[in-house]
């Protein structure tokens, strides 16, 4: 047979027909493929889509795309007909568009669509006659001045809805009444000043802001029967009081910058499960009840008008912070039962007194920050798991062995800007852990004994920061952690009084003098500068 590789008579034939059908399916699989996706879009197999930069809402996307982005383009107006081809829509999100209006009934017709976002543009309204799929609406930074009665009628599936940073005035209860799945719901950043209307019947809700609004109260009975929420966070309004009834359910509330004076036993009572409460920036005087937080794990009390550390702290909590307050005594019921406490807060207050002991029970401590305060001493037996102990800026002038003889697993200490002019070498025994010291700010006196302290701490490889010599007055200006002509002068007087000096010095005299030199190179070993 005269046959070639391809060729063999019949057969010839069929193959160059084969061969020629797939070129022309590939051909017109890509030239398919080109036609359904749009200029400066993007499409991919899972039939999405992603458009950007685009001049108007493009014609030509696939009839069955699921999903739908666009951003960073100018659609002024959405409009049935833009949507209207697209039956399969799944996720349709348009962002930072300019978008100002939607026609009315747009989305009505897209009997799959989930997820509509339409965040950073320009709409003034919600758009009307959503479909009852909706399971995530996100509406954030627009320009949304009313919700409207009917704006979420229907709308049983929705999980999802975020209203933040748009102008919103008033809030009705009855507005998100249809919500009955809804978990979560933002409308932090708008301008409301009042919400009306019976208790928010949104029961499956667990997670809730109106963090910067300008709410001053709330109705007797709006949070009550919310038995899902777990998250509230209230910050940034102009709450002069807690608000009345909160749920049971409660994890998390967040009140910080608003105008509370006091906390009473009744708002506390029945949160029993909460497990963070945030109250910075009030200006509460006094906290009573907090005895019936029972889960409460962390307490932020920071910027109020504290005198005092609040009684009957629960057992539970890990963390207390009460910077920037009033309190002037720390004493040895404050903090008795907490064995749990490991961060604690106590900075720029006006604390004088802080008795002995007074945390001793705290067994797991690990970081305590007390700088600015009028301290006149490190306080006494601290707890010895402290890791990290801030005492910047009191008036401690002396360190005393027994305040740091339990400290032994102290990494951090900042000592800044206190009235310290001494530290004695004997003392860094008790800190065989620490990593960290900090002694700008203090009038150092350097004396020979600050360099054996030197040698100690380059020996055991703590990085020290600072510690400029006021005193003697040949020293002013230089650092004794650093400074040679500190070196060069106490080198010679560790030679010839100390213990092991005399060593050197025996040994200098029985041999060579020019072995002097050996044992100074030893001591520069140990600069750190
Ligand atoms: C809601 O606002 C519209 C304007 O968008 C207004 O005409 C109407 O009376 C209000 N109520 C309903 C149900 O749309
Ligand atoms: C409190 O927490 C417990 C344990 O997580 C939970 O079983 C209980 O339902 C919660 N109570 C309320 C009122 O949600
Ligand atoms: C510094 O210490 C030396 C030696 O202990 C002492 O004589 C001197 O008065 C101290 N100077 C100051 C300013 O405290």
């Amino acid at each position: 047979m005269d046959c070639n590789f391809w060729c063999c008579s019949g057969r010839c034939y069929l193959g160059k027909m084969l061969v020629f059908y797939i070129l022309f399916l590939l051909f017109h699989l890509h030239s398919g493929f080109a036609a359904i996706c749009p200029r400066k879009c993007n499409c991919d197999l899972s039939r999405r889509v992603q458009c950007y930069r685009v001049g108007q809402m493009p014609k030509e996307i696939a009839s069955t795309t699921k999903r739908l982005y666009i951003s960073h383009s100018k659609i002024k107006q959405l409009q049935i007909s833009d949507v209207s081809r697209l039956p399969a829509l799944e996720e349709f999100v348009l962002t930072c568009s300019g978008t100002e209006s939607v026609e009315r009934n747009t989305f009505k017709a897209l009997d799959d669509l989930r997820i509509l976002e339409l965040w950073k543009n320009k709409l003034r309204h919600v758009p009307v006659l959503l479909p009852a799929t909706l399971e995530v609406l996100k509406l954030g930074d627009n320009l949304i001045s009313v919700l409207n009665e009917s704006d979420f009628e229907g709308l049983k599936k929705l999980r999802v809805l975020d209203i933040q940073n748009n102008l919103i005035l008033a809030l009705s209860s009855s507005t998100l009444s249809s919500l009955c799945s809804l978990q979560r719901l933002t409308l932090a950043g708008n301008n409301m000043e009042s919400v009306s209307g019976g208790p928010l019947t949104l029961l499956n809700l667990k997670y809730l802001s109106m963090e910067n609004n300008k709410l001053q109260s709330f109705p007797e009975s709006f949070f009550t029967v919310l038995h899902m929420l777990l998250f509230l966070n209230l910050n940034g309004n102009l709450l002069t009081k807690t608000p009345p009834g909160l749920p049971k359910s409660l994890l998390s509330l967040t009140l910080e910058r608003n105008q509370l004076k006091i906390l009473r036993s009744e708002d506390m009572k029945q949160l029993t499960n909460l497990s963070e409460l945030c109250m910075s920036e009030n200006q509460l005087s006094s906290i009573d009840g907090a005895q019936f937080l029972s889960s409460l794990t962390r307490l932020e009390l920071a910027g109020n008008k504290l005198r005092t550390i609040p009684v009957n702290l629960p057992a539970t909590l890990q963390k207390i912070d009460c910077s920037n307050n009033l309190i002037e005594k720390i004493e040895t019921q404050d903090f008795h039962d907490l064995q749990d406490l490991k961060h604690l807060f106590l900075d720029n207050n006006v604390v004088n007194t802080f008795e002995d002991g007074a945390l001793q029970r705290c067994t797991v401590l690990s970081n305590l920050a007390l700088e600015q305060n009028l301290l006149r001493s490190i306080p006494l037996s601290l707890p010895h798991t402290l890791a990290r102990l801030d005492l910047k800026g009191n008036s401690i002038q002396k360190i005393q062995e027994q305040e740091l003889k339990n400290l032994r697993q102290l990494q951090v200490l900042n000592l800044r800007n206190n009235k310290i002019t001494a530290l004695d070498h004997g003392l860094l025994k008790h800190l065989p852990r620490l990593r960290y010291l900090y002694l700008e700010g203090n009038p150092w006196n350097c004396t020979c004994d600050l360099f054996r302290t030197r040698r100690a701490l380059a020996a055991q490889g703590t990085e020290v920061q600072g510690g400029q010599c006021s005193a003697p007055a040949e020293s002013k200006g230089e650092t004794w952690m650093s400074s040679k002509r500190i070196l060069r002068l106490c080198i010679r007087d560790s030679l010839y009084s100390s213990e092991e000096g005399k060593a050197i010095q025996r040994k200098t005299n029985a041999n060579h003098p020019s072995s002097l030199r050996v044992d100074m190179d030893d001591y520069y070993d140990y600069e750190t500068d």
